[in-house]
């Protein structure tokens, strides 16, 4: 890592940080927090004019972006490229995190072969090819931290949305697979696994008491990447509930209306 500038955090002030879907809501509340301490940025999102307003509010909290780009994530071709820009404005990596995906409609799933193979790509096949660029770049170092967003859909099969859990258990596959690759190595990779999130992606459901703001678990997710734990259920009362759904009998799961 370059410069000695230590925050009470114990964060380098000038950490070094490659984003790959930048502009969501969960993202950007984690980027801010970093912004704070004068981190430096390299942007990459899907969205010009949100990535823009992204941009900007970053550096009115203290952030040094140093390039940016965009494209649709599944234009799988361009991350390889994307990553050697970033290191190379970056001057190196010491975070990159992944964070796009989307959450389709399970029916939409059952019924057409378009939405089923849209959640896959979303979801798996662009985080897996973002995922082993950056961490090519980090082997090639020696050293950083791989944040990957999945989520707790990918704990267990369920019937209201096993084609986005489905995704999202592959990219815990991936990452356990990384995570031995890596193991005893400079490169730590951590999965980071929310429950639900009041955010554009979840705004048309209906949020109860165990929903909670991207910006409550913002500092959860900064700290597991700094302690580069392996796997951070946000908030942590998840991994007690997936414990549950996960010890269920599949018969009695068929049962409830989750
Ligand atoms: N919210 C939850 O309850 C929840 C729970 C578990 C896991 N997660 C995961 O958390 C991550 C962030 O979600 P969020 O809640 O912050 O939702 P969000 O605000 O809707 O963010 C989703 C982001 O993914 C980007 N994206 C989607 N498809 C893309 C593509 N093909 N190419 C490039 N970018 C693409 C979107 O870009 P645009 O701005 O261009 O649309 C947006 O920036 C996702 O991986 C999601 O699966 C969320």
């Amino acid at each position: 890592m370059k410069g000695s500038g230590m925050k009470d955090s114990g964060m380098k002030s000038d950490t070094r940080i490659l984003v790959f879907g930048a502009t969501s809501a969960i993202c950007h509340e984690v980027l801010k927090l970093y912004a704070a301490q004068g981190a430096s940025f390299f942007l990459v999102a899907r969205n010009h004019d949100k990535l823009g307003a992204v941009t900007d509010d970053l550096v009115a909290r203290g952030a040094r972006v140093d390039g940016s780009c965009c494209y649709d994530f599944n234009d799988w071709e361009q991350h390889e490229v994307a990553v050697r820009q970033g290191a190379q404005n970056l001057g190196a990596i010491d975070i990159a995190i992944v964070a796009h995906g989307t959450l389709p409609e399970q029916a939409q799933c059952e019924s057409s072969s378009a939405a089923l193979k849209a959640c896959m790509d979303d979801n798996f096949t662009s985080a897996a090819i973002v995922a082993e660029a950056c961490a090519q770049q980090l082997s090639r170092q020696g050293s950083g931290a791989l944040a990957v967003v999945s989520s707790v859909a990918g704990d267990r099969g369920r019937k209201s949305n096993y084609a986005y859990g489905a995704a999202k258990a592959g990219i815990d596959t991936l990452l356990q697979g990384l995570q031995g690759r890596f193991s005893g190595s400079g490169v730590k990779i951590v999965n980071i696994k929310p429950g639900m999130i009041i955010s554009p992606m979840t705004a048309h459901l209906k949020h109860g008491a165990i929903w909670a703001t991207a910006a409550d678990i913002a500092p959860d997710i900064q700290k597991a990447i700094a302690s580069g734990r392996k796997v951070c259920y946000v908030p942590g009362y998840w991994r007690l509930i997936m414990f549950v759904i996960r010890s269920l009998p599949t018969t009695l799961l068929a049962k409830l209306p989750i």
